[in-house]
């Protein structure tokens, strides 16, 4: 059977950095480093990166471009017989919870893009967006029309393929991201006032950290490297032998680490220069990059250029959580692809109907004390990926021969054998340890 491949090295390494970067980088690590207490969040948040993320990278990567094969396939063939291949199917039921939630916030964000277009925006009373962004949210036909177009959008990529489709629509939009991005951060570093912000994002209190923020970080971390749930098993499955995984997984965790250090800089100067909250929660980009933008030159052009590139951010992070449920259900059949995508996305699109309306008439609807929508994302970020990110190293590092592992982590590139001893270590020790401890003190146990 002929399988679709990523065309180029570079393609992949856009499209799975276009997976790695989206909402989590822009929405949501401002707001959850803005709700844990500021900088010494953000800088866990980078050593989790940059250890365990990238290791984790790499085991999934190596999983993937051994078997070349979705989940499921993939841990059946490592590990025939067994149970492993449940956390390929326990990666897909999240993936799905994920998007379902995921594709709410896209909907915002094309809302936004087009009231942008039409001035829908500009000017609210008293110049409050924060009050703007919860009436704009709390009208169903609106965000729920939106809702349905971008999953729509995303159908209409992941039914063509990975080269057509994902691989093309990324090449395109990664590099325009990164472009505007440069021009929102020095708009927003030089506003009066911008280095209290400057300063609470980067100026760490570690007295703000407990067992709690160190559990968000770690799947804020997960979450924003989209780890823990066989994507990358799934991306890297269409990556030819000749490529070095070890560099690709370098790429993609150092562009991701610059956007959200980017996406920091945008954000916290402007909440400190218009005496906004930082901790009032998923709105914050919503409240405050608008005001950020009205105080520059062109302002409403380079914001909605901005949110059509957020957009564009958002969706590459989508076509691969719809893509792990494609790639595994048309694995077999690959004429299947198309059928696969819509009915996949028309069934998460339902699922995602009520964290949707989380924000209007669902708002009293509390699921042990929070709304539906913020628990899906809990269970999600903070259980699901956490614990498929465990389930993962283990059966890496315990599970395969460290030969074969050691021949997929170094083909095509001129690394050491350190070098994959040390990947092996944190597998196998630190990884589980951080996040069985971070588990351990959610619940309590010292
Ligand atoms: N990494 C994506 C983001 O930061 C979210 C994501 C998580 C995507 C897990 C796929 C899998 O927005």
């Amino acid at each position: 059977m002929n399988r679709d491949q990523w065309h180029s090295k570079l393609g992949f390494i856009l499209a799975a950095a276009g997976s790695a970067i989206g909402l989590g980088a822009v929405w949501k690590l401002p707001y959850v480093t803005g709700t844990s207490g500021g900088g010494a969040f953000f800088i866990v948040f980078l050593l989790f990166t940059i250890l365990l993320g990238t290791s984790l990278l790499l085991a999934e990567f190596v999983i993937g471009r051994r078997t070349q094969k979705p989940p499921i396939e993939a841990y059946k063939e490592l590990a025939p017989r067994s149970s492993w291949h449940l956390v390929g199917i326990l990666g897909i039921f999240s993936s799905c919870l994920l998007l379902s939630f995921y594709a709410v916030v896209g909907g915002w964000i094309l809302t936004y893009f087009i009231r942008s277009l039409t001035g829908g925006l500009t000017n609210p009373p008293d110049g409050d967006y924060s009050t703007l962004f919860q009436s704009i949210i709390s009208n169903h036909w609106e965000v729920g029309a939106a809702h349905l177009v971008f999953i729509l959008l995303t159908i209409l990529i992941v039914q063509k393929g990975i080269q057509k489709g994902i691989e093309r629509a990324s090449t395109i939009m990664m590099p325009a991201l990164f472009l505007i991005f440069a021009v929102l951060v020095v708009r927003s570093v030089t506003l009066e006032g911008a280095m209290e912000g400057i300063r609470f994002f980067l100026q760490p209190d570690l007295s703000s950290l407990d067992g709690g923020t160190i559990l968000f970080a770690l799947g804020q971390a997960f979450f924003s490297l989209s780890l823990g749930v066989s994507i990358m098993v799934t991306y890297s499955s269409y990556l030819s032998k000749k490529e070095s995984l070890v560099r690709s997984a370098f790429s993609i965790v150092g562009l991701s680490i610059f956007i959200a250090f980017l996406a920091g800089l945008a954000i916290f100067p402007g909440v400190f220069a218009f005496g906004l909250e930082p901790s009032q929660g998923p709105g914050l980009i919503f409240a405050v990059l608008p005001a950020v933008f009205s105080e520059i030159a062109f302002g409403s052009v380079f914001f909605s250029l901005f949110l059509l590139l957020l957009l564009f951010a958002t969706l590459t992070s989508a076509f691969s959580l719809l893509e792990i449920v494609v790639s595994s259900a048309s694995y077999q059949r690959p004429e299947r692809r198309r059928k696969a995508a819509w009915l996949g996305g028309i069934a998460i699109f339902l699922l995602g109907i009520p964290s949707n309306l989380s924000y209007g008439v669902l708002s009293d609807w509390l699921i042990f004390g929070d709304t539906f929508f913020n628990q899906v994302d809990f269970l999600v970020s903070n259980i699901l990926l956490p614990l498929g990110a465990f389930l993962i190293a283990v059966f890496v590092s315990w599970g395969l021969k460290p030969s074969t592992l050691q021949d997929e982590l170094l083909r095509g590139s001129s690394l050491s054998t350190g070098f994959f001893r040390v990947w092996l270590f944190f597998l196998r020790y630190i990884t589980p340890a951080a996040i069985l401890a971070a588990f351990l003190d959610v619940l309590g146990v010292w």
